[in-house]
């Protein structure tokens, strides 16, 4: 563990130490965290094939964002984190932290972030109070820079800061987990599935809490299978499949992308041929007495198309509208960038559904 304050690390300048190689004094970097080739082969054990779990990573987290990482399970989430976190050892490429290498300033780099790892482990015989001052003896955070009871204030868990850490409920664990990983008052955390598992209300309750961090100026990182979350918290977001991000852009971008609907329309009969009146919407058939249109939802046609469904003098049975979703851009996603080999033999170039297999989080590599 580290025992360098992030007060003097995070912000360490050039102050005679050419150990720290691309931040520079006074100057607060342009990324929070910058990634480069970042690529993770777990090795083969036992029966398991090696896996590639990160291919050729580039990402950039802008200094104050709160950015959303999401993938399906397996996508590499946790991997990629990992790495950041000095639980994982990569493979290959390149990771900054505010500035710092992971490699060649891996101590500024640790001390610059938080994590808070997917799978939850608190020490139930401790209370939230000596968890985060033992936390804080760990980082080297003198006792008069320590920020405990604040930080549980911050977090909701005033009222439990003497209570034992098992008779938390999961949300607040949740919450002390956050409150841990910022006791060194890391300019950059980061959180693995911050709400899996956690009820409605108390979601609400974490994303207030890391929106508040995230207003007062820390950089967030978060994975999340849950587009809705990425949606209503993140102001950018980065979608990885297979080890890959296949998109990173501002969520309102990303969303534009999620704008396109689809229309079913089930006719009286038979369809020998598109009518000409619709042939302008493009419809595909999808069966005799189907057709399919796929139009944007902000300019939506459906009207135009029941006026032409009714001038060529049809009648429809029934209707159903679909909207795009996050499986839906993965696949759209998918398709594009799967026109190079998959990665692994045997394994379908599918989206969304890929590999379900339970992830495997927290071991070092
Ligand atoms: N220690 C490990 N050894 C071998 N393979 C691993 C290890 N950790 C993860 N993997 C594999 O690497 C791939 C990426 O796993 P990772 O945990 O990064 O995914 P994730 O996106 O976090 O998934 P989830 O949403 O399920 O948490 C998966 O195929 C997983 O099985
Ligand atoms: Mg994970």
């Amino acid at each position: 563990m580290n025992s360098e304050t992030p007060h003097t690390a995070a912000r360490a300048d050039t102050a005679g130490n050419d150990q720290v190689p691309t931040a520079t004094a006074g100057a607060l970097p342009a990324q929070a965290v910058s990634v480069k080739g970042l690529t993770k082969t777990y090795k083969a054990a036992g029966k398991a094939p090696a896996k590639r779990a990160l291919i050729d990573v580039d990402l950039d987290i802008p200094r104050g964002s709160l950015f959303g990482l999401l993938g399906p399970n397996g996508a590499g989430k946790s991997t990629l984190i990992n790495i950041l976190a000095g639980l994982v050892n990569k493979t290959s490429g390149t990771a900054e932290i505010w500035g710092f290498d992971i490699d060649t300033a891996m101590r500024q780099a640790r001390a610059a972030i938080g994590v808070v790892p997917q799978e939850l482990n608190i020490d139930p015989f401790f209370t939230p109070h000596e968890l985060l001052e033992l936390q804080a003896g760990l980082y080297g955070v003198p006792p008069a820079e320590r920020r405990s009871d604040e930080i549980l204030a911050a977090m909701g868990l005033a009222d439990k800061a003497t209570a034992y850490a098992r008779t938390l409920s999961g949300g607040m664990r949740r919450r002390l987990m956050v409150a841990k990983a910022m006791v060194h008052q890391p300019p950059v955390l980061v959180l693995d599935e911050p709400t899996a598992g956690v009820d409605i209300e108390l979601r609400q309750q974490l994303w207030a809490n890391v929106r508040e961090l995230n207003r007062a100026g820390t950089t967030v990182l978060l994975t999340t299978h849950y587009l809705e979350e990425a949606e209503e918290l993140c102001d950018r977001i980065a979608i990885i499949n297979h080890g890959k991000v296949i998109a990173c852009d501002r969520t309102e971008r990303l969303l534009a992308r999620l704008d396109s609907k689809a229309l079913t329309l089930i006719f009286d009969r038979d369809l020998t041929a598109i009518p000409e009146a619709l042939a302008p919407f493009n419809p595909e058939q999808t069966d005799a007495r189907r057709l399919l249109f796929h139009y944007h939802a902000s300019d939506s046609p459906v009207p135009q198309i029941l006026d032409a469904v009714c001038g060529a003098g049809l009648s429809v049975i029934d209707m159903s509208t679909e909207e795009a979703d996050l499986e839906d851009i993965f696949l759209q996603l998918t398709r594009g960038a799967h026109d190079e080999a998959p990665e692994a033999p045997g394994k379908e170039p599918r989206g969304a559904e890929g590999s379900h297999n339970g992830g495997g989080n927290g071991a070092a590599g």
